[in-house]
């Protein structure tokens, strides 16, 4: 059994991390969505809204399962029995944030890092991209799932009423 574990705050999960995932669930036999918790980024969805949407929006990818973690990547990966992280790579800038982290990681436990390249069409899409087009009121509905879109636009209702 080949087991990955795929991290990260997914706030929220849009179509390039499902992209990664489903990617991932075909090169792996069962791969763990590992949702961080514990990062000290503020976040628009709390770790509960970020579980649920995800496990719903990879509920039709057998092999696939979602937990949360805190603490350190690495611990999660023991925990889970898993070889591998997996992360998708949109640019050099990614590479050159994750590079470091990946190696960290081996340093720590031995755990390898496997990176996919972002499909072409999605190179571009990032959470935080998406909150901020949202916010703004730009059409975000190509790049989330739909249950993501009117959780976003909801949310997003609330934080602007709370701000009148
Ligand atoms: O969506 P992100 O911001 O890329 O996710 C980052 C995440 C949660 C994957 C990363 O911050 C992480 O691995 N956090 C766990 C803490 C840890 O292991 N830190 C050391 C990394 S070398």
């Amino acid at each position: 059994m080949t087991r990955a574990v795929c991290p990260g705050s997914f706030d929220p999960v849009t179509l390039g991390h499902l992209d990664i995932i489903g990617r991932a669930a075909r090169l792996f036999d069962e791969v763990v969505v590992a949702v961080g918790v514990n990062a000290s980024k503020s976040r628009l969805f709390s770790p509960e809204e970020r579980l649920e949407m995800l496990r719903e929006t990879c509920a039709h990818l057998p092999g696939v399962r979602v937990e949360g973690f805190t603490g350190l990547v690495t611990d999660f990966c023991a925990e889970q029995d898993a070889a591998a992280i997996v992360k998708g790579l949109r640019a050099a800038t990614d590479f050159d944030y994750e590079l470091p982290m990946a190696q960290m990681n081996a340093a720590l436990t031995g755990v390898e890092t496997v990176f996919l390249a972002t499909s072409t069409g999605r190179s571009f899409v990032s959470s935080s991209l998406v909150k901020e087009v949202a916010a703004l009121g730009g059409d975000v509905s190509t790049f989330v799932p739909g249950l993501v879109l009117d959780r976003l636009t909801a949310r997003l209702a609330e934080r602007a009423a709370a701000r009148d």
